[in-house]
């Protein structure tokens, strides 16, 4: 990646009577950042921000998103337009390589990717190792860490070469090894894929189908699939993005590194959050029920949160959402479930918070979670696999960062500072003593 961050100006900084100068740099859309790599080395002090609210860890040119405006780009095409016009094979070339293929490269791409769907034959003993009852992303944590066992030939992070083979491998087989995972988990025979098949045809068909029974792919529910892979595949620098970023910092090998990202995204506080959204609405029931769970979301005493609702970044409609419950619609009527009685509660829920005072305070919009879990189910899905779908469609973002991270000039070896609040220094005091 060539750097193209710009200077924008000077900052000043007082520290006990002292100023210190602070270099002020932009991006090409988005805040500027105040440059404070010298900060300690000058000044001696580390700036405090958990959570990171205010603080930019990489120059990057892969997403971008105004949160207060509801705005999603990859590589400059809104998130709408991609979900529209692209399919997600299209999408992952686009964010891998920075512009649309041609219709020559997508060719190829897709072939490429389509070649790369099988797993090693002694990879199908690693699901035998597991119980039965191993929640599916448990299984994609130890799975996708031991490719690296498997495909070691590719593991070199300064070759160009290796890098793109592992790139290949990962997105190829990650539907591969999610619907083993599921398969595994429900005690059904693992389903080979069928390259003729398109990248979320041949994930449902494997997720679905039986060596007894073949599963017809419905052209809508594919079309559903590879939407969602769309509007999951990269979000810039969340957990699981700066988690696989952090971990290849230290020139992990990639497999690894998006093992990493995926026991990140498990949390019900990111990935995890349409399976608690479903299990929200499954909890409220009926929509007599709402007021109650409204009140307590809305009261500080409890810790209860409405799954669903609310976003770190976007303090707007979550443009992904408006997407997601138009697929919603057309997954439901596609399968005859419109009057769905989670759909039910899951509109009323919708509508009484965009008018509640509360969340519209605190600009607490549904988010994409809201939607995908309704839609995941009506599919098929059960709800311990709704973050592995999600994870096989960030895997395209996680590589995507990772690499620009890899080529990166200016990239260090991530390690965060701390203020420490512990006992100073203290003598050991014997066991007898104490
Ligand atoms: N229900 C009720 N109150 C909420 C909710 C909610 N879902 N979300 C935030 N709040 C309140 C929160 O209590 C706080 O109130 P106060 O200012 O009075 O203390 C205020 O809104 C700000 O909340 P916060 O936790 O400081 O905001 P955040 O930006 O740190 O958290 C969030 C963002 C997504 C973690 C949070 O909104 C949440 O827990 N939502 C539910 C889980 C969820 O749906 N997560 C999916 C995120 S989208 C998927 C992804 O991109 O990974």
């Amino acid at each position: 990646m060539k750097n193209k961050v710009q200077n924008k100006g000077g900052a000043q900084l007082t520290i006990n009577g002292k100023t210190y100068d602070l270099p002020v740099l932009g991006g090409s859309v988005g805040p500027d950042v105040i440059d404070i790599r010298t900060l300690y080395r000058d000044a001696g002090v580390f700036t405090y921000d958990p959570g990171f609210t205010s603080t930019a860890s990489c120059e990057s040119q892969i997403t971008y998103i105004d949160g207060d405006k509801g705005v999603l780009l990859y590589r400059g095409y809104p998130i709408d337009q991609l979900a529209d016009n692209a399919s997600f094979i299209e999408t992952a070339y686009l964010l891998l390589h920075g512009d649309l293929p041609t219709h020559d490269e997508l060719e190829t791409f897709d072939w490429t990717i389509r070649r790369h769907t099988m797993l090693h034959d002694q990879f199908d003993q690693f699901f035998r190792g597991f119980r039965r009852d191993a929640h599916p992303m448990a299984i994609m944590v130890g799975t996708v860490g031991a490719l690296s066992a498997f495909y070691h030939d590719s593991t070199d992070i300064n070759d160009l070469q290796a890098r793109t083979i592992s790139a290949h491998r990962m997105i190829a087989k990650m539907p591969t090894i999610a619907a083993r995972a599921y398969k595994y988990s429900i005690g059904q025979p693992f389903i080979t894929p069928r390259n003729d098949l398109d990248y979320a045809a041949n994930f449902l068909r494997m997720c679905f189908a039986v060596p007894a029974e073949d599963y017809e792919v419905s052209p809508t529910l594919a079309r559903a699939m590879d939407k969602i892979f769309i509007l999951h595949a990269d979000h810039e620098q969340n957990a699981s993005t700066s988690t696989v970023r952090l971990a290849g910092s230290s020139g992990a090998n990639p497999f690894a590194c998006i093992a990493s990202g995926i026991a990140s995204l498990w949390g019900p506080a990111h990935g995890g959050a349409n399976e608690a959204a479903l299990t929200m609405l499954e909890e409220i029931g009926s929509v007599d029920r709402i007021p109650e769970f409204v009140r307590r979301a809305k009261d500080k005493n409890d810790p209860f949160r409405l799954m669903g609702f609310g976003h770190r970044v976007y303090k707007n409609y979550d443009p992904r959402a408006t997407v997601m419950r138009d697929t919603c619609h057309a997954v439901l009527d596609e399968l005859g479930v419109r009057d769905e009685p989670l759909l039910a509660v899951a509109m009323e829920l919708e509508r009484i918070a965009l008018e509640d005072e509360y969340f519209v305070e605190k600009k607490l919009y549904p988010n994409i979670d809201f939607y995908s879990g309704i839609t995941l189910r009506a599919m098929g899905f059960p709800t311990d696999m709704f973050t592995v779908l999600f994870a096989v469609a960030r895997t395209v973002g996680w590589i995507a960062q990772w690499s620009e991270m890899i080529e990166d000039p200016s990239q260090k070896i991530g390690r965060p500072r701390q203020v420490f609040t512990g006992a100073p220094e203290r003598a050991y005091v014997k066991r007898d003593q104490r």
